[in-house]
């Protein structure tokens, strides 16, 4: 097994998903796409920044030294020709367990989200949260309850949705880190990269 290009691999597939979770979290603070009147409009859970923080900004770093995994000088430690690189695949387990904090927080962020559904203004010009325990989820007429901003709930619904599959693909994805780093820490990655010297 590769567990350098593995690593890689996963750092390029975390960047991009980051980059979706931080726009996705900046649209929840415009619901219905338009700018609110006051933050106190805002649905609550687009401030736990489990978007901008958790499956954003805690994923850069894990990603960043994934991605630098494969190119570790891994000649110059103790006379051992793997071991700088085993090292490098042991820290890359210390970040794969920070990205999977950040992005199960994520996803229970948006989890919760969903199953209480948007803040939005009533007919009667009252703030909050009209649905309870994702029963709107099932029934479409008590969508209209909200009355403005336009389209709230699917706004709510798709942003937190999107959030929910990227927190759990990188879930999936550190998790396979882990257990891609343990190995690469134990056995060493077996790519041969000193094997030209
Ligand atoms: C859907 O919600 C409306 C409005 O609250 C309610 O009158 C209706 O009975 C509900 N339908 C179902 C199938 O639960």
């Amino acid at each position: 097994m590769c567990s350098g290009n593995f690593a890689k691999c996963l750092g390029i597939t975390l960047i991009p998903l980051a980059i979706i979770a931080i726009l996705c979290n900046i649209l929840l603070f415009f619901p219905g796409g338009v700018p609110a009147g006051k933050s106190t409009d805002i649905t609550n859970e687009a401030f736990y920044l489990g978007g901008l923080v958790g499956s954003g900004l805690l994923m850069i770093f894990p990603a960043l030294v994934f991605l630098g995994l494969k190119n570790n000088d891994c000649c110059g430690c103790c006379g051992n020709e793997s071991c700088g690189k085993r090292f490098a695949m042991f820290t890359s387990i210390i970040f794969a367990a920070v990205g999977l904090v950040g992005a199960g927080y994520s996803f229970i962020v948006s989890a919760v989200a969903i199953n209480r559904g948007p803040k939005c203004f009533l007919s009667d010009g009252n703030v909050t949260y009209p649905f309870s325990e994702g029963d709107y989820l099932s029934n479409k007429t008590m969508w209209s309850e909200c009355e403005k901003p336009n389209g709230i709930v699917t706004w709510h619904l798709t942003l937190f949705s999107m959030l929910l599959i990227v927190g759990l693909v990188q879930v999936v994805l550190c998790a396979f880190q882990v257990i891609n780093g343990l190995f690469g820490a134990i056995c060493g990655d077996c790519c041969g990269c000193c094997a030209e010297s």
